[in-house]
């Protein structure tokens, strides 16, 4: 069998075009969203162009660009990073952290290297500091071939694979004049929403969380497995050329716009002043507007617009003399630590949290601050007494940076992690490689008070009206103690409630009745399965396609899922094992809720049927036999059982092969599987 027989599905011009047009619509769209945010179509709509492109894709391998958007999904993890000599070095930036250094080392400074006079006005482009970190693209002949970070400035890391999963950065430029080659220096940084949630999610996992934004933008960017890189909303705003060839800019500000109209993304608060009184003003500007930014500066960084004057001034061993980085004050005070106190998550897991007495930094009253967890707290030797320096980095919550040693006069006490959970006194376990502790009990009620908060949210089972306020009074007047309780409240119940008027009550039962059949993703994120967050729960709903096939999953079914990794199979395995949870999820049937089943292909010609892939494919990879098994309804299983139907083995198959044959299993090659396909 050719694997040409598979294009008589589509005449090979009519498909090549729609796939150029679909990575157009895709790049197009994915512009409009990161970067004006100004979304033309809904997620939906996005998502059916993109498997669209994607089933194309798998249909014609030949017809997969490095830079379609379906590469920015990730690969396999890497060995580890390749070396890349960056062509030009890539500098570093002198600092100036108050009005008068920006004065002094930049514009007194230039003008008497280019012998103006003092009076004169420099042009200057002022741009936002990001705090994040330096990354060069290279574009040959529009195509972005190379990302590499900077590190020591002159050899960084090869990042290319994890740089394409940047879903707001153009893998191909557009537009007029794109250069044969432009290499191009920015940033690569986080938003705070983002860095908050993967600070959230990485406490909950009782994985240490990340200092700040920018430490997170590094090490979301530098993770050997870009399938990670991918699930962090990392972002991208260019702020100087390196090597170019074929196109030539006269000043920065005329740069950036450039880059602009090629698609890159550009900061917009960019801004050309003319004096260094004006980029005196910018600096004042940006540190008031730094606040209501959705992204960490950290201050601001002034340029001689001129090409031309930057090539007189040049460079001085490792930054140039045409620009100077305006760091804003740390947003740090010094305060006491009157105690700590205990915070139980809800998946149980006790969190120290800094009683402060309260102290004002950059406009903000803190009077709480993570510690973060036990290792942090012993390893900076904090002690209820001490003064501490806090710090607001990008976090909601302030963080406790360090202990002013100096100022201890011997009556500080230490703190050690409890061993019963403060709220409901069961025992604490330390689960081994994770730094947190959690409460084991299974009726504790601050797990229970968060537990029922997160079922009931937005991304969850979305019960309108279902606030902090009423889940404290449910808990409070003992209504409720598991999640199924809330769908066996009545009007009466509610009515007890405080400010509880007849409107709120009936809208309240009205949420909890339509919350019944939501989707199968939403009630699966909803159960507060740990390591299952909203896009997880999603992709077990899609595979599983029903409440009833999920909870029978084996661990090596669920790790056979494409971004299921063996972590959130075990997780996701034992909760659906533990009695208690099976008791309240059939509660939760007894109630009528009932998630809405995926619709899976059903009907196709595979319907029903199990496959499994072993040894080395070579005609395909095993994400798209995956893909090609369940477009015609089929499942695809990670072991070899009596419920398998095929067995399609590759190069070298081993103990799963011999199992088929055991069992009497049809074993088809690859070809065979192709032909399959292929029969009406
Ligand atoms: S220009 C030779 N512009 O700050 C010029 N840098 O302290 C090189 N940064 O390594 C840098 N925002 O990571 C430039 N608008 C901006 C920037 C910026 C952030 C970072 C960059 C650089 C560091 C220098």
């Amino acid at each position: 069998m050719q694997l040409s027989l598979l294009d008589n599905a589509d005449s090979m011009p009519d498909t090549e075009n729609r796939v150029k047009e679909l990575r157009r619509l895709l790049e197009y769209h994915n512009r409009c969203y990161y970067q004006f945010d100004a979304p033309e179509i809904s997620d939906a709509e996005y998502d059916q162009l993109f498997r669209e492109l994607a089933a194309l894709e798998e249909r014609h391998p030949e017809l997969v660009t490095a830079e379609s958007p379906t590469q920015r999904v990730g690969g396999a993890p890497a060995g580890r990073f390749q070396a890349v000599v960056h062509r030009l070095p890539m500098l570093s930036l002198e600092n100036a952290t108050n009005e008068e250094e920006i004065r002094v080392k930049l514009d007194v400074r230039i003008k008497k290297e280019l012998g103006l006079a003092e009076s004169s006005s420099v042009s200057y482009m002022c741009e936002p500091k990001m705090d994040g970190l330096a990354v060069e693209l290279i574009y040959e002949k529009g195509t972005l071939t190379v990302a590499s970070t900077r590190g020591d400035g002159v050899t960084g890391e090869d990042v290319t694979q994890n740089i394409r999963t940047l879903r707001g950065l153009p893998l191909r430029l557009t537009g007029e004049g794109v250069p044969a080659l432009l290499e191009v220096r920015g940033e690569v940084y986080l938003s705070l929403e983002a860095f908050q949630k993967i600070n959230r999610d990485r406490e909950e996992n009782g994985d240490p969380p990340f200092a700040n934004p920018r430490n997170a933008a590094a090490g979301s960017l530098r993770q050997l497995d870009s399938r990670v890189t991918a699930r962090r909303p990392l972002s991208f705003y260019c702020y100087a050329p390196g090597l170019v060839e074929g196109a030539s800019f006269s000043s920065q500000h005329e740069f950036l716009e450039m880059a602009a109209g090629w698609g890159l993304p550009v900061n917009p608060l960019t801004r050309l002043v003319d004096g260094i009184a004006g980029a005196v003003a910018y600096y004042h500007e940006m540190q008031e507007v730094r606040e209501s930014l959705t992204y960490e500066i950290d201050g601001t960084v002034v340029k001689v617009d001129s090409f031309q004057l930057q090539r007189e001034l040049g460079e001085k061993s490792r930054s140039p003399l045409w620009a100077i980085a305006c760091k804003f004050p740390p947003r740090q005070a010094e305060t006491q630590l009157e105690d700590i106190i205990l915070s139980v998550g809800r998946t149980g897991v006790i969190t120290p949290v800094a009683q402060l007495r309260p102290v004002e930094i950059s406009g903000v009253t803190v009077s709480r601050a993570t510690l973060h967890n036990w290792d942090e707290l012993a390893a900076k030797d904090i002690r209820i007494g001490d003064t501490v320096v806090v710090e607001r980095a990008g976090d909601v919550i302030p963080a406790v940076v360090r202990v002013v040693v100096e100022r201890r006069n011997g009556t500080e006490r230490t703190v050690l992690p409890p061993e019963t959970c403060p709220e409901c006194a069961s025992a604490v376990v330390r689960i081994a490689d994770e730094v947190a502790l959690r409460c084991m009990g299974i009726s504790c009620p601050p797990q229970l008070r968060e537990s029922i908060k997160h079922f009931a949210s937005r991304g969850a089972m979305d019960i309108d009206g279902l606030g902090d306020k009423i889940v404290e009074q449910l808990l409070s007047l003992g209504l409720v103690h598991t999640v199924a309780d809330l769908y066996r409240l009545t009007k009466d119940d509610f009515m007890r409630f405080d400010r509880m008027g007849d409107k709120l009550a009936s809208n309240l039962l009205t949420a909890l009745e339509a919350s019944k059949t939501c989707d199968l993703g939403r009630y699966v994120y909803a159960l507060g399965i740990r390591h299952v967050g909203e896009r997880t729960a999603k992709v077990l709903a899609q595979a599983f396609g029903s409440l009833e096939n999920l909870e029978k999953a084996t661990v090596e079914e669920l790790v056979s899922i494409r971004d299921i990794g063996a972590t959130v199979a075990q997780s996701v395995f034992t909760f659906f094992n533990n009695p208690d949870n099976r008791a309240v999820i059939g509660r939760l049937s007894e109630y009528g809720v009932h998630p809405a089943a995926v619709a899976k292909t059903v009907g196709g010609r595979l319907s029903g049927q199990n496959f499994v892939f072993t040894g080395t494919l070579t005609l395909f990879n095993r994400d798209s036999a995956r893909k090609l098994v369940e477009e015609q309804g089929g499942n695809v299983v990670g072991s070899v059982s009596k419920k398998t139907d095929y067995v399609v083995a590759g190069d070298e198959a081993g103990s799963k092969l011999s199992k088929a044959r055991e069992l009497g299993i049809a074993v088809l090659s690859e070809e065979d599987f192709l032909q399959l396909l292929e029969t009406p």
